[in-house]
């Protein structure tokens, strides 16, 4: 195949050069799939009213997030285990997000320590999963304010693992010489007949008992913000909020958890309404065009996280393979603001996706 010239066509590529274990673990869905399908439909049903005739000659995609800056309104989101596509796996995803201005997500799954991936002059969160061990949870945050991360991405949609049938059936485990490296050895994916490792080990080993009351022990650990990932209602966005979260994640984590759960470009406009500027919204979920990334915009998020497409460029070409996905998406937000009459992202507003309203 030539040249990727868009995410689809990494996806296309990258199949060919990964394992068909890491392949099936980064690509599934939950069930069916109906959710992960829905992420990307969701965004083909919302259609753009462009505005002509305004000066678009001079485009700014700069943003920020709880307070830093970011070149676009971009962030990778947490994935884990990112070795299975490349040997420097999350420390290259890291230095290129930090080389384009976007911001990255370590997850507590990384295959590499959050103090080899940790770039303190750049936008950088760690992502928790809080184990049962509670000794183990609270050195991880310790970890991560002494690395440098600039916030705690508490994901909040996995007290178990989701159902995905492709890992049970290939009984997912890390190969050879791969670890949870942020983890004490003991604490290792399982290899387990008929069963994915990985599902086993957040049954073993992930506090399923979590509840609002937990956000508030949790933000005693240590002074970064918290940010809340996986939040599908209003009502849950509002408890969020007053439970201390400064951000929000709109996710549905890329459709592994809830088959069935609604999409979640379709959840946004009810959380932005909920949570009515007290917070900056985050989405993530089937965005994979320029165009997604200002439709997301229009609906109300600050900004995005990206998943799947990375790992497809770390498989490709390493840290030059994840740059040029950022900058593809970058140059087709800049394409879809011109043409829709936005020099600023600040001018991307409901009206460019919304007709039920009247606008002046
Ligand atoms: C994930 N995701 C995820 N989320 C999280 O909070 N912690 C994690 O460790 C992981 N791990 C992970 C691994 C892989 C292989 C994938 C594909 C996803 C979910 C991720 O952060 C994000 O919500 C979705 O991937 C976004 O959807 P797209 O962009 O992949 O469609
Ligand atoms: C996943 C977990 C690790 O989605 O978040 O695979």
């Amino acid at each position: 195949m030539h040249h990727p010239i868009n995410l689809f066509e990494y996806e296309q590529l990258a199949k060919e050069c990964l394992s068909q274990m890491a392949l099936d673990y980064y690509s599934s869905g939950a069930g069916d799939e109906v959710t992960l399908r829905d992420n990307r439909a969701a965004f083909e049903r919302v259609k753009l009213r462009p505005r002509m005739l305004v000066d678009v000659s001079d485009r700014n995609l700069h943003t920020s997030i709880l307070g830093q800056p970011l070149q676009l309104p971009l962030l990778i989101a947490p994935m884990a285990f990112q070795c299975l596509a490349h040997p420097d796996g999350e420390v290259v995803t890291a230095l290129a997000a930090a080389s384009a201005g976007v911001g990255m997500v370590l997850s507590t799954l990384s295959t590499k320590t959050m103090e080899e991936v940790a770039l303190p002059n750049s936008l950088q969160w760690f992502q928790l999963y809080i184990h049962k061990d509670r000794g183990l949870t609270r050195a991880l945050v310790e970890r991560a304010n002494a690395a440098g991360y600039k916030a705690l991405c508490l994901t909040v949609d996995a007290p178990v693992l989701g159902r995905r049938e492709r890992d049970q059936r290939n009984q997912f485990t890390l190969p050879p010489g791969l670890h949870a490296a942020n983890l004490t050895t003991g604490l290792d994916i399982p290899h387990i007949q008929g069963e994915s490792g990985l599902f086993t080990y957040f049954a073993q080993q992930l506090n399923p008992a979590l509840t609002w009351r937990d956000l508030e022990w949790l933000q005693s650990l240590s002074p970064l913000p918290l940010v809340v990932k996986g939040i599908l209602r209003g009502d849950d966005a509002v408890r969020a909020v007053e439970h201390g979260a400064k951000a929000i994640v709109v996710s549905n984590h890329g459709g592994r958890q809830l088959d069935g759960a609604i999409a979640s470009l379709d959840a946004l406009p009810e959380i932005v309404a909920a949570v009515d500027g007290q917070v900056e919204v985050l989405l993530d979920g089937g965005i994979r065009r320029g165009i997604d990334i200002l439709k997301a915009l229009a609906l109300g998020a600050k900004a995005v996280l990206i998943g799947r497409p990375v790992l497809w460029g770390l498989a490709i070409g390493g840290k030059l393979g994840v740059s040029h996905v950022i900058s593809l998406l970058q140059h087709e937000l800049d394409i879809a603001m011109a043409l829709s009459g936005c020099a600023t992202l600040q001018d991307i507003d409901p009206s460019l996706v919304n007709t039920k309203r009247k606008y002046a």
